[in-house]
C-alpha cells in the first residue's frame, strides 16, 4: 500500500446530490435507480468538480444538472465507484455532454463481467448502450486511470483504492449480494473488489463516499482514517448496500459508525429500510436521507 505523507486538506466542500433512488418530498428533481455526486471542493482559492458515478441514466442526471444551474462541461474528472449499472450507466450520455479530455478513475475490474443467477440471471456490470466501451469513452475525451492503489486529486482528497480481505474489517468480509464474475471463462464469486470509494480531509474532519459500499463502509472508513492518520470521522455519504443484510451486520455496523466517532451519516440507494430506520434512531439529526438535488454542505 502507498502511504500517503501529506494528504493536506480542503477548505471548502460541497456535494450536489444528482441522482439517487428517492426524489425528495415535493422535489422538482427527477429520481432513479443508482447514485451520482457532483464533489465541489474548494482549495487554496482553486475550486474543482469531480462527478462520482454516473447513476443508470444520464437523462436524469442532466436535468437534475440544469435545475441546479451546474454546466457538464464544469467537470474537471470522474470516479467510478464500481462497475454495476447503477453507477456506470450514465456515463456515455454524460460523456458526449462534458466532451473533453477528462481523466476517469476506477479500479482496473471495471470492465469485468459479472452477474446474478438468483432470481433470474441478469448482467450486472457498465451497459454497453448506456455506460459506452472504453474506446467509445476515449472517443470523447476519458482518459481512463485504472488503479487498485490509492491516488491523491488534490489537497484532501484521495481515492481509497481496492479493499482488500486483510483491510477488511471480520463481519464485512463476506458481501450482502450474491453475484458471480467470469475469469478465463469459469464462473467465480464476486466479492465487488472494484469498489473504490473516495476520502475528503475537511477541517471539520474526515468525509468518506461510498457508491454501494460493497467492501463494506466500516472497512471503508477504517482505510481512510489509517491512510490519512486522521483520525476525526466528520460524515459517511451513500449507498450502503445493506439491503440484503441480516440485522446482526446492521447492528454492527452503526455500533462501529458510532465507536470510529462518525459524526454525520447521510445514506440512501440500497442501504434499505431497516437500516436507514435504526441510523435514523440512532444518529437523530445527525442522520439525513439522500435524495435526487440534496446539496450537502460541509
Ligand atoms: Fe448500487
Ligand atoms: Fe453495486
Amino acid at each position: 500500500m502507498v502511504v500517503m505523507v501529506n494528504i493536506g486538506e480542503a477548505d471548502k466542500l460541497r456535494i450536489y446530490t444528482l441522482a439517487e433512488d428517492y426524489a425528495g418530498y415535493n422535489s422538482p428533481f427527477l429520481a432513479q435507480h443508482g447514485v451520482s455526486f457532483l464533489i465541489e471542493v474548494g482549495f487554496d482559492g482553486n475550486k474543482r468538480r469531480i462527478l462520482f458515478d454516473t447513476a443508470s441514466y444520464a437523462e436524469p442526471i442532466l436535468f437534475n444538472m440544469e435545475i441546479l444551474g451546474i454546466d457538464p462541461k464544469t467537470v474537471d474528472m470522474i470516479i467510478l465507484s464500481h462497475s454495476h449499472f447503477d453507477h456506470t450507466g450514465g456515463l456515455l450520455g454524460i460523456m458526449k455532454k462534458i466532451n473533453k479530455e477528462i481523466p476517469i478513475l476506477a479500479h482496473p475490474n471495471i470492465f469485468k463481467v459479472s452477474f446474478a443467477m438468483e432470481p433470474e440471471f441478469m448482467y450486472a456490470g457498465i451497459p454497453p448502450l448506456r455506460g459506452g466501451s472504453k474506446e467509445e469513452i476515449e472517443k470523447l475525451g476519458g482518459v481512463w486511470i485504472l488503479s487498485r492503489d490509492i491516488i491523491k486529486l488534490m489537497p484532501g482528497v484521495f481515492t481509497l483504492g481496492e479493499i482488500t480481505k486483510e483491510e477488511k474489517v471480520e463481519f464485512e468480509r463476506s458481501t450482502t449480494i450474491s453475484l458471480y464474475k467470469l475469469e478465463n471463462g469459469k464462473i467465480r464469486s464476486d466479492d465487488i473488489e472494484d469498489e473504490i470509494g473516495l476520502a475528503i480531509n475537511t477541517k471539520k474532519g474526515l468525509v468518506v463516499i461510498g457508491g454501494c459500499a460493497h467492501p463494506g463502509i466500516i472497512s471503508m472508513v477504517k482505510k481512510a482514517v489509517e491512510l490519512s492518520e486522521i483520525t476525526k470521522v466528520h460524515a459517511v455519504i451513500g449507498g450502503f448496500h445493506l439491503i440484503e443484510a441480516d440485522n446482526e451486520r446492521i447492528q454492527k455496523t452503526v455500533e462501529a459508525l458510532k465507536e470510529l466517532g462518525v459524526k454525520r451519516v447521510f445514506v440512501g440507494h440500497c442501504t434499505g429500510l431497516e437500516a436507514e430506520a435504526l441510523f435514523a434512531r440512532e444518529f437523530g439529526k445527525n442522520f439525513e436521507k439522500l435524495h435526487s438535488g440534496k446539496v450537502i454542505e460541509i
